[in-house]
């Protein structure tokens, strides 16, 4: 395989820039900037994403078979470059933004136009991230959207010409 042509096709998959939230209940809250998501059926409706097999948000989002995905507006370049970093918890902010526990227990950002609560229903453990699969239970709105809801959100290439995660 051309390795060059294997990079740059694979990194013609446009993608959503989201933070992925999880509490196990413990004491341990993650939350992680993540692109490899997407939505894979309707009923029920389903999300899968890519999460890295060795990190602390997988590990947290295992023990707490619930998690949460916080969509980021496109004017929140800030926050996905904050959960770039591994979460710090204190005085009642997630690396500095308010949140609040979802119905599901897992962390909704307050600031995030928009969320989804998901209960882990499979997770394929193959490569060095594996693919968890979500039920989506619960979802929130921050305000009604105006216009088309993908518009409103942030999308990898608005981080930046060398910003990417694939390839
Ligand atoms: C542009 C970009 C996209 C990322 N996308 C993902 C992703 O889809 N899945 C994932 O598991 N990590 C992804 N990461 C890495 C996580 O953001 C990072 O590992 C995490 O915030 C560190 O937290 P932890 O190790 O404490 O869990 C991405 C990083 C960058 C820079």
């Amino acid at each position: 395989m051309n390795n060059d042509a294997k990079k740059a096709v694979l990194r013609m998959i446009p993608y959503g820039i989201y933070v992925l939230t999880a509490d196990d209940g413990k004491g341990n809250i993650a939350a992680a900037t993540v692109n490899w998501v997407t939505q894979s059926a309707f009923a029920p409706p389903l999300v899968v994403m890519g999460v890295k097999a060795d990190s602390g948000t997988y590990k947290i989002v295992k023990a707490a078979q619930v998690f949460a995905l916080n969509m980021l507006g496109k004017e929140q370049k800030n926050l996905a470059f904050t959960f770039f970093r591994p979460a710090d918890v204190s005085e009642g902010k997630i690396s500095g933004q308010p949140f609040r526990k979802g119905q599901t227990g897992a962390p909704i950002l307050i600031d995030a136009p928009g969320a989804v609560e998901c209960r882990v229903t499979a997770v394929v453990e193959q490569g060095d991230h594996h693919i968890v699969v979500g039920e989506v239970v619960e979802a929130h709105l921050q305000k009604p959207i105006t216009g088309r809801p993908d518009a409103a959100i942030l999308e990898m290439k608005d981080l930046g010409d060398n910003v990417f995660y694939g390839g």
